[in-house]
């Protein structure tokens, strides 16, 4: 997920590994590291936690070494300490990998190869595939990396070298992106155009299953045919990248906001990876392993977050309720202290942040921690306070989130309460049959998310219909009355434009009274138990000569004959709308901060990480 540099050439590595890595910072990272060969010797070798002008150092190191790799490194397995950095060698330091992605089967090659006696040293799932490399070298290193990555599943974009082997590279790449630069006398393997736009603009795209073997003067791309496993030469495109640095770091889109939009399928798809347990109907969360009995006695649950953090609570707290069968509530970071909290002892709060910084929530954790009730996490950023101090967790492996307004984020959060709805359900009364339901439902929700991206630009153009209205509203009920809320939340932050959220059923108790032609509705009615109670809503609406945007269900011609505009989601449980419904509300807040020509990404007044009370 984070960052990778290789170099291979005639030039010292060093300079061109730290340039590299220095334009990936922007991606967020929590470690990093370096290994350059000189001949058949290491003559630079390093892994450091913290940022890279943290050690300006290093940038001095002797090395005239002409092949290394480097990484920055966003933790997904494994705490962020210097022992978990990248790169990762094997027994005898002969295999040294740099690697992007989640090994989801990690845990168990890892148990068989220290059975076969491989040392481990480090926590991560990387390591693994070092050793694994390490149980087929025979003196062809492409040839044991391609045997090693038989056994794996998972994401993977790595970078490999040898001292025994000191004029070669392997590149391979399974989902993580991995590119090639090429210059008459050298290549850049790197995980973005940013780390090579510099030396080169000319570069190939690697494609799942292929993996590249470079020297100085020559590289050869293969791929494995699934089938038959064996490998076949590829001769692939040299493109040329026109973009300009800054438009490389957001992989050619405008805002890093859009790009992150645009992640929000594999946000998803990272969020599930080695989690659905089909055969069980159940979920497998590592995380909680270490508090798993615990969890059965478990009573009632309180949700804490804030902000958009706070809306993924309030989804959460509806599945719970329903499908885990746990009295569930809700609570504001910043407000749960001031509670005569009267939580019975088998209580449990479950507190959710992207950064796990947040003050408020902190506050709320700790407050928590004090009377004695068990806390669980749902964090995006490995080693954060609140993952380190919640009692157990699950990681949502959403990646770096850099614009401030939170979108695959909150893809990322709701997944993972989905994820842990299951879990408690089946600790509890959900049949295995209705595990199984759900779970094959979100298997299929990467699918869907980019159904509903690629209707992008008909939310675009509904956009300039909108465009010069000063204020909005957003109603939905039970599953997407939070996402009302987080609706309304998106289009303030990044576009200054007034908006508010509220339920359906709220708006005849007073918010009925700024509805006219002058504020239009986006209205979040799929087809689901409370939709005829949210047309009776529209047509409230459009009795007071409102307009209304509907968010329906594809398939639903209907809603066209009372609405003015409606933007379409595919069908799925009801309790995985709002997965599905806030994508369009996360485009329609893009598009209209982007017409209005605002900072998308550095909203004024806002942080992406709220680290004071
Ligand atoms: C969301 O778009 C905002 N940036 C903000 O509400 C954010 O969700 C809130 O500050 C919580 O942040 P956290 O998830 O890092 O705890
Ligand atoms: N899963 C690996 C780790 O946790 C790689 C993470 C990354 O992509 O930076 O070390």
């Amino acid at each position: 997920m984070c960052g990778i540099v290789g170099y291979i050439g005639k030039n010292p590595a060093l300079p061109i590994l730290f340039s590299g890595l220095e334009r990936l910072e922007y991606r967020g990272y929590d470690s990093f590291g370096f290994c350059v060969l000189n001949n058949n010797k290491i003559d630079f070798l390093c892994k450091e936690k913290g940022k890279i002008s943290d050690h300006c150092h290093l940038r001095d190191s002797k090395s005239v070494g002409t092949v290394g790799i480097a990484h920055t490194r966003w933790a997904t397995t494994g705490l962020v300490t210097k022992e978990n950095a990248h790169p990762h060698c094997d027994c005898k330091e002969e295999i040294f990998i740099v690697h992007n992605g989640i090994i989801e089967n990690y845990k168990i090659l890892k148990e068989n190869l220290v059975k076969e006696g491989h040392k481990f040293i480090s926590e991560t799932d990387t390591e693994v595939l070092a050793h694994l490399i390490e149980k087929y070298f025979e003196g062809n290193l492409e040839q044991a990396v391609k045997l090693a990555l038989r056994e794996v599943r998972g994401t993977y974009g790595i970078a490999v070298v040898s001292p025994k082997y000191p004029n070669k590279m392997v590149a391979a790449r399974m989902s993580s992106p991995l590119l090639i630069g090429v210059n008459s006398d050298e290549f850049i393997v790197a995980s973005d155009p940013s780390a090579i736009i510099t030396r080169t603009r000319q570069i190939i795209h690697l494609d799942d299953d292929e993996i590249a073997v470079l020297t100085p003067d020559n590289f050869v791309i293969s791929k494995q045919e699934r089938e038959s496993s064996s490998w076949s030469v590829r001769t692939k495109k040299i493109e040329t990248i026109e973009w300009n640095l800054e438009e490389a770091e957001k992989s050619g889109y405008k805002h890093f906001m859009m790009k992150e939009i645009m992640q929000e399928p594999s946000t998803i798809e990272d969020a599930i990876r080695g989690r659905l347990y089909f055969e069980g109907g159940n979920v497998k969360l590592g995380g909680f392993e270490n508090v798993e009995d615990r969890l059965r006695d478990v009573s009632s649950l309180v949700l804490i977050g804030c902000g958009t953090a706070n809306y993924a609570c309030k989804v959460g707290e509806y599945m719970l309720e329903e499908y885990a069968g746990i009295p569930t509530e809700t609570d504001i970071g910043s407000e749960f202290r001031y509670r005569k909290s009267l939580f019975s002892k088998n209580a449990a709060g479950i507190f959710v942040s992207q950064s796990g910084e947040t003050a408020d929530t902190l506050a709320a954790l700790r407050e928590m921690k004090e009377k004695g009730l068990l806390t669980l996490g749902v964090t995006n950023v490995v080693g954060s306070n609140q993952a380190r101090e919640t009692d157990a967790g699950v990681y949502t492996r959403s990646g770096p989130e850099i614009a401030v307004a939170s979108t695959k984020a909150f893809i990322g959060q709701l997944t993972t309460l989905a994820l842990i709805t299951v879990y408690l359900g089946r600790q509890r009364e959900m049949a295995l049959v209705m595990g199984n339901r759900i779970i094959d439902e979100i298997s299929k929700l990467p699918e869907l998310a980019q159904e509903v991206l690629d209707t992008k630009e008909d939310i675009k153009r509904i956009v300039g219909k909108y465009i010069d209205y000063k204020d909005f509203w957003y109603i939905g009920r039970k599953y997407n009355y939070p996402i009302a809320l987080e609706g309304a939340l998106k289009l303030k932050e990044v576009s200054y434009v007034h908006a508010e959220g509220t339920a359906g059923g709220e708006l005849k108790h007073g918010p009925l009274a700024l509805i006219d032609e002058n504020c239009p509705t986006i209205a979040i009615c799929p087809s689901d138990s409370v939709y005829e109670k949210m047309i009776s809503n529209i047509e409230e609406i459009k009795a007071r000569n409102g307009k209304v945007i509907a968010i329906a269900t594809k398939g639903n011609e209907d809603i066209k004959k009372i609405v003015d505009d409606v933007i379409y989601i595919p069908k799925t449980l009801e309790m995985l709308t709002p997965i599905l419904s806030v994508i369009p509300l996360h485009l329609f807040s893009y598009y209209f901060a982007d017409a209005l020509g605002k900072d998308i990404d550095k909203p004024k007044n806002l942080a992406k990480s709220v680290t004071v009370e």
